[in-house]
């Protein structure tokens, strides 16, 4: 089975500055001010008097500039397009960049059946507009056994010309291609998530994440069960006996080739599916724990756009997989098992997996002495409970978690900093083994799960934990750029800190 390239998940993008010749649909964005509707920076590339034309056009048929509404015209006969569509950005007093994004990202959803669009959005922000619309156009499609032909109803937009004043200097392609580098790592993550359990299991994960790291220039190394069991990696075994498929951990290694450049560990929970274990989830609902490997997904994305971009630090990503299910080979509420690095662990409720297989990890990942330590799970259901489906929670060590935070802000992904209550730490205290996997209530469940892992970061280092299981699956309607299914965070938010560590250590 081949892996589809990022490249070929989402529509191919150029420069240009001027409305090229083959462009069906132009894209422009309308917001509202106290002088009713406008068109947001089109001058230059529509003529004035067609500018009014346009938009008189766009509010006869309703644009009201309303953040992400879809509204479509057919063009005025002088403007040199089939047709032109409206997308909303809210107010113009408040256009941020991720207002861009969602807003072209909805036009990007609106888009399908479209061979060539051309976008003034970039014109307002180039990035922010880039990733939007790629992300928009993002489709999973790969189990349809009739998907649709390019350019006909329901074919993502192909291509997109972004309108920008300097179409040929160096800063706009290099600002283009990174802008696209970001949005190929995030549809890498959607595309791991997308695919079903039954196509996705570990061993079938570790080869797409050699297969990616590998083509990404990356050293990459994997544990099998055997590799596992020899070198004491009790979480990861004692999660993954219950099921035929057996577990891995991938070690994907990246050197920037710098003296003295920080050291970054990347840990990411990959349970390609989570039945509970013996300790089984009700059914309803039981499917979309496909998704309970987005942050192995996210965490591979991750390093391989950070080799991609060449960035200045190392980085090494250690990422358990393992099935969780229920069978006679299964672990048992009330076993103890041997973390890797010697801790023992009462496991008290089977489907508190996720801790067990990340402490292997975090364990391995601090022997690298590294700076700073990401790790990234669909976690835990309280993590929803405390804030909803679209705002990750983010622990850790005070400065570095709300450095994380801050800039999961900035970039969108709106992650949010959580406290871990020192006195929930004694409720993890075991009668017969160091810890129990889980507390015997259900309060600060989000905080519980940090402070388990806690328990194995090495003292030092800097460290941040994402607590992703809303936000990494829409299970809801699409909306901005984001649709159903896997959304691809926390990439954009670890890119963006791996970036800012580069920039200011
Ligand atoms: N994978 C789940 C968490 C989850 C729930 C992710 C919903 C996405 C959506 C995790 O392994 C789990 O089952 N956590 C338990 C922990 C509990 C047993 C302490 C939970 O949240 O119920
Ligand atoms: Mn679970
Ligand atoms: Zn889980």
């Amino acid at each position: 089975m081949s892996t589809l390239t990022a490249r070929q998940l989402l529509p191919s993008f150029a420069p240009t500055g001027a409305l090229g010749k083959k462009v069906d649909v132009l894209v422009v964005g309308v917001a509202s001010s106290d002088d009713g509707v406008e068109i947001a920076l089109a001058e230059g590339i529509i003529a004035d008097d067609l500018l009014s034309e346009v938009l008189d056009g766009l509010v006869a048929v309703g644009a009201t500039g309303k953040a992400e509404q879809i509204n479509r015209i057919p063009a005025p006969a002088a403007l040199d397009v089939e047709s032109v569509v409206s997308v909303g950005l809210g107010s113009s007093e408040k256009i941020d960049a991720e207002q861009i994004r969602r807003s072209a990202g909805a036009a990007a959803r609106a888009l399908t059946g479209v061979a060539n669009a051309a976008t003034t959005l970039s014109l307002l922000d180039l990035e922010a507009a880039t990733i939007g619309f790629a992300l928009g156009a993002y489709s999973f499609t790969e189990f349809k056994s009739a998907s649709p032909e390019p350019g006909s109803a329901g074919h993502p937009v192909e291509h997109i010309d972004v309108l920008t004043e300097s179409p040929r200097t160096q800063a706009t392609k290099a600002a283009l291609s990174r802008a696209v580098a970001i949005a190929e790592a995030v549809a890498t993550a959607r595309e791991l998530v997308n695919t079903p359990p039954s196509h996705l299991f570990p061993a079938e994960f570790a080869r797409r994440a050699k297969e990616l790291g590998s083509a990404a220039g990356l050293k990459v190394q994997i544990f099998d069960e055997k590799a596992l069991e020899r070198g004491g990696y009790g979480g990861i075994i004692g999660v993954g006996k219950g099921s035929s498929r057996p577990p891995r951990l991938v070690r994907l290694t990246y050197s920037c080739g710098k003296r003295g450049a920080k050291k970054v560990a990347l840990v990411g929970k990959g349970i390609t599916f989570d039945t509970g274990g013996i300790s089984i989830k009700p059914a309803a609902g039981m499917e979309n724990m496909t998704s309970d490997m987005a942050g192995a997904a996210a965490v591979v994305a991750t390093i391989v756009a950070a080799a991609q971009l060449e960035l200045p630090i190392d980085i090494v990503a250690s990422v358990p997989m393992a099935e969780n299910m229920p069978s006679s080979t299964a672990q048992r509420p009330g076993d103890v098992l041997t973390q890797y690095g010697g801790t023992t662990v009462e496991v008290i409720n089977t489907d508190a997996e996720g801790r067990l297989v990340l402490a292997d990890a975090i364990v391995r990942a601090c022997e690298d002495d590294p700076d700073y330590l990401i790790d990234t799970a669909t976690l835990t259901g309280a993590q929803m409970v405390a804030l909803g489906n679209r705002t990750p929670g983010v622990m850790g060590t005070d400065d570095f978690r709300d450095r994380v935070a801050a800039i999961s802000q900035d970039i969108g992904e709106n992650g949010w900093p959580m406290p871990m209550p020192s006195e929930l730490r004694g409720d993890l205290d075991s009668k017969v083994a160091d810890l129990a996997n889980v507390t015997n209530h259900r309060w600060g469940g989000m905080s519980a799960a940090a402070l388990f892992l806690k328990e194995f970061v090495a003292d030092g280092v800097e460290w941040a934990h994402l607590d992703v299981a809303g936000p990494a699956y829409n299970t809801s309607g699409p909306w901005g750029y984001t649709g159903k299914g896997g959304t691809g965070v926390p990439v954009r938010t670890m890119l963006a800190v791996l970036e800012d560590i580069a920039d200011n250590g």
